[in-house]
């Protein structure tokens, strides 16, 4: 099981997941990549995808016992 960091390949996001990895977690980035570059999720699994589609989100939250997220939340995620 892993830790799955939403927006990891961003600012904090990349930092949180190396942290989590030198503490023993595995590490799954999920990213847009709107903002964030791949090259800061280098050495950690990187899939590309949106906050926004949950069938690839459901499938990684199968495979992940926490969640981080960091993208600022869409309006339609208030409602
Ligand atoms: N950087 C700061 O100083 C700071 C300070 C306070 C709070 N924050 C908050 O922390 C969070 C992260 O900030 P950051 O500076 O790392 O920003 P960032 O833009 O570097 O990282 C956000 C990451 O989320 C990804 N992303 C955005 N929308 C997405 C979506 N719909 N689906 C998937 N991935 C998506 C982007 O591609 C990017 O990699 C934000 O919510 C920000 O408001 C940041």
């Amino acid at each position: 099981m892993a830790v799955l960091v939403i927006g990891g390949a961003g600012y904090i996001g990349s930092h949180t997941a190396h942290v989590l990895r030198k503490r023993g977690y595995d590490v799954i980035i999920y990213d847009n990549l709107s903002t964030g570059y791949k090259e800061l999720a280098e050495g950690f699994e990187l899939v590309v995808g949106d906050f926004a589609d949950r069938a690839k989100i459901n499938a990684l939250l199968r495979r992940s016992e926490a969640v981080c997220s960091l993208p600022r939340m869409p309006r339609w995620a208030n409602r």
